[in-house]
């Protein structure tokens, strides 16, 4: 480590992630939820659920065509048999991906601002891109979990570059489902992939070894903290239990000096190429 080195990298280095509290500031995470709760509204059709438990229940094309675009993801249970959500909208959202740090103004300079370049700088991401964005909302008592993966599984390059860059919207705790993590994980193999097959998409396995169940963290942070997460980092969260919702933004990025698979279900329309942290002109 130089002298240089910010004071969270010895964590990211041992560890695999690192928190930066206060990556943005109260004002921003206001301005960001209350975006939020618009694209909550705006969202269009089709309505198509989200769910990392039973990935069968995911419209592989819906997910397909919402790399380049702003499309909503619901909760397993929000829908009826016609498709119909039976909950208000805000009750009913999982998430909201996957290139609102492109098309959504407000997204692109908090995602782009010289702070969040300059992390990346120092994590010596020779060429950023940056790929794919969601909104989690993680709503009170029925906020699904997440099971546990690596984020490399979900964006494939070689070598494996994928960062990812998680913000709280909202305080992150235990009992509404943050972020829990295998500290030097990001040591072991790679598990599986998710790649495209045919029409669809199909998990691969790729080694055998199993997801921790000891030597694991919560990671509870406030509001406008980062997590960084390196790309073969183990990580889940649990469903929320709570009466309080846990809002959070994920963005990830991979270098461009990797080769990008075309197996990877996120392939961007040739109009809305991934950029870097100059921003690109936004649509919204
Ligand atoms: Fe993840």
């Amino acid at each position: 480590m130089s002298v240089a080195s910010p004071p969270w990298f010895g964590q990211w280095e041992q560890d695999g992630y690192a928190v930066l509290p206060g990556s943005w500031s109260a004002h921003t995470v206001a301005a960001l939820a209350e975006r939020a709760r618009d694209w909550v509204e705006r969202v269009p059709e089709p309505r198509t659920v989200f769910s990392s438990t039973e990935r069968a229940q995911i419209d592989d094309a819906a997910l397909m065509a919402s790399a380049s675009t702003v499309r909503g993801f619901w909760e397993p249970g929000a829908l009826d048999d016609d498709g119909a959500l039976r909950l208000p909208r805000a009750q009913a959202i999982n998430k909201i991906g996957h290139a609102l740090h492109d098309l959504d103004a407000e997204f692109s300079a908090a995602c782009r601002s010289a702070a969040v370049a300059g992390v990346v700088r120092a994590l010596g991401v020779a060429r950023p891109q940056l790929v794919q964005s969601m909104l989690i909302f993680k709503q009170p008592r029925i906020g699904a979990p997440v099971v546990w993966h690596q984020d490399a599984s979900f964006l494939i390059t070689e070598p494996d570059s994928v960062v990812g860059l998680w913000w709280a919207l909202e305080d992150a705790t235990v009992d509404n489902g943050c972020l829990w993590v295998e500290p030097g994980g990001h040591r072991g193999p790679l598990r599986e992939r998710y790649e495209r097959s045919g029409d669809g998409l199909r998990m691969r396995a790729l080694d055998a070894t199993p997801w921790p169940t000891s030597n694991i963290r919560a990671v509870e942070v406030k509001a406008g903290s980062m997590v960084l997460l390196h790309g073969r980092l183990p990580h889940a969260s649990h469903a929320n239990t709570s009466g309080r919702s846990r809002l959070a933004f994920s963005l990830h990025l991979v270098d461009g000096a990797a080769v990008y698979s075309p197996l990877n279900w996120l392939q961007r329309d040739p109009s809305l190429r991934a950029q870097g942290f100059s921003p690109p002109p936004a649509a919204c």
